[in-house]
């Protein structure tokens, strides 16, 4: 009952987010049925079976969960032709920039039963409310060029933003979608020449360490879930900077056939001292895992992520305070459910090495080609079966006065278009 209550709060939230208006000024029509679709069938089915989020994998992703779709094109100039049609005839493809046209919030919110009524419509093909008719077949991620979507969750401002535009200079939009959820009291709009217009989702407080940050993060992928074509889910935050250029790291993302959550056992206070024991007997103590925050997901997990009933209950439930549920809910769900397609490491670098409860934050000075090319290759670790030097496409915390610098070396190092 408890949990029951608990998913149906959560899934309204999805639903706040995404208003009739919002909606329409947004996608493209085929885009608001599966919206409709994704809620309606997690208002419509029994929310404690986790057969619902097979469901979802079943109607969302083309393949198995953890298998890399298949590569694109290694080559990202010139920009490519979307290539939807060659497996759904005549879809929205015409006009493949609707998906990226400004978010926009507003007041009003669409009723659950309208949404769902949508939804469940959708196999009666109603030609009044799903139009134009045709647009019903998009039912999965059909896109040939996948997206990567990175998504900013952020305390303020995006004060490295410049280094970003030049990060997304010459991109090719279908290549990738961003979104940012921003504290909700922050009214400033980047300028139109900017990737990051128009690209705000509705958003709630979020305290930091509090589950609300969870939250946070699964609005973020909500609203990245309605485009069919974002594969990989990249969740950044202010003070993090690309190490690479956008083709090795789309090229990482969409070749990797793990998942990048951060997941660890740790004895003592800081790890399986936050165990709550009342999470018996769903999460035992020896699956309790920590790691950090920064994921780098697929569309499978996403979805599972967006649409768990089980866990996320009982963390908003029992993890408060000391329990810092953004440090321990998704490495513990990850590694209870997902283990197998989950590399355990998360490719944005940090230094805990100077200790204490905040990683190091680097400054202007800090800033060194030496340093740079550290975080680029100064390791070793496991992709796709093999041993490689590139462990790291992101690192944090770079303070805002690190830009100049910043935008000094970092085109040239990292070879941006
Ligand atoms: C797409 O159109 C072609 C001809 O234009 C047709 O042969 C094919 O069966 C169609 N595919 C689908 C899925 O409708
Ligand atoms: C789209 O539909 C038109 C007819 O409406 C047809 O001639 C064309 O082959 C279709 N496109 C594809 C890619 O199948
Ligand atoms: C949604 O519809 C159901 C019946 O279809 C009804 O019982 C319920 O009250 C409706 N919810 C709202 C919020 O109107
Ligand atoms: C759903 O479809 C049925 C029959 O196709 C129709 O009577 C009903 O009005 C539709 N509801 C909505 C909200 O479109
Ligand atoms: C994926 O990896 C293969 C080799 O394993 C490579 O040939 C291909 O170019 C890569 N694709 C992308 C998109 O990086
Ligand atoms: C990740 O951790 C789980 C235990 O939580 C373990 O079973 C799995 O083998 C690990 N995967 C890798 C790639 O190390
Ligand atoms: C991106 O960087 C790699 C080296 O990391 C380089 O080989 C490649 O040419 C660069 N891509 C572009 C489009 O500049």
């Amino acid at each position: 009952m408890e949990s029951e209550r608990f998913s149906a709060s959560s899934f309204l939230k999805v639903i706040n987010i995404f208003n009739l208006h919002y909606l329409l000024a947004l996608f493209s029509l085929f885009l608001i049925v599966a919206s409709g679709l994704l809620i309606g069938i997690a208002l419509s089915l029994p929310l404690k079976d986790l057969c619902l989020s097979s469901q979802f994998q079943q109607l969302f992703t083309p393949s198995s969960a953890f298998k890399p779709s298949p590569p694109p094109y290694p080559s990202l100039s010139p920009p490519p032709p979307i290539k939807f049609s060659t497996i759904v005839n005549n879809t929205s493809s015409s006009n493949p920039t609707t998906e990226s046209e400004p978010l926009t919030k507003s007041s009003s919110d669409i009723h659950p039963n309208q949404t769902t009524t949508v939804a469940l419509n959708r196999t009666g093909m109603n030609k009044d409310v799903l139009k134009p008719p045709k647009a019903i077949i998009h039912e999965a991620p059909l896109s040939e060029t996948p997206k990567v979507a990175f998504m900013f969750l952020t305390k303020g401002p995006l004060p490295l933003a410049p280094l970003w535009e030049e990060f997304f200079k010459g991109i090719h939009k279908d290549l990738y979608s961003i979104y940012v959820h921003y504290p909700p009291s922050f009214n400033q709009t980047p300028p139109e020449t900017s990737v990051f217009h128009g690209r705000a989702i509705p958003s709630k407080v979020v305290n930091w360490g509090d589950m609300n940050m969870i939250e946070a993060e699964r609005r973020l992928l909500a609203n990245a879930l309605l485009d069919f074509s974002n594969q990989r889910f990249v969740l950044l935050s202010e003070s993090c900077i690309p190490l690479f250029n956008f083709s090795t790291i789309y090229n990482y993302l969409i070749n990797s056939s793990k998942n990048f959550v951060e997941a660890y056992d740790m004895p003592g206070p800081v790890g399986r001292g936050r165990y709550r024991s009342k999470m018996k007997p769903t999460i035992k103590l020896e699956q309790w895992r920590k790691g950090s925050q920064w994921f780098q997901i697929d569309r499978a997990l996403a979805l599972e992520v967006v649409s768990d009933s089980t866990y996320f209950p009982l963390f908003k439930r029992l993890c408060k305070g000391s329990c810092y549920g953004d440090e321990h809910y998704l490495p513990t769900m990850v590694s209870i459910r997902f283990w197998e397609g989950n590399s355990n490491r998360t490719l944005t670098w940090v230094d805990w090495s100077k200790g204490g409860a905040h990683p190091a934050r680097f400054r202007r000075m800090d800033i060194t080609k030496e340093f740079l090319e550290r975080l680029r290759h100064g390791s070793v670790c496991e992709y796709n079966g093999k041993q490689t030097d590139v462990c790291h496409l992101f690192a944090r915390k770079f303070m805002p006065h690190s830009l100049d610098r910043l935008l000094r070396f970092a085109p040239k190092l990292m070879q941006f278009a």
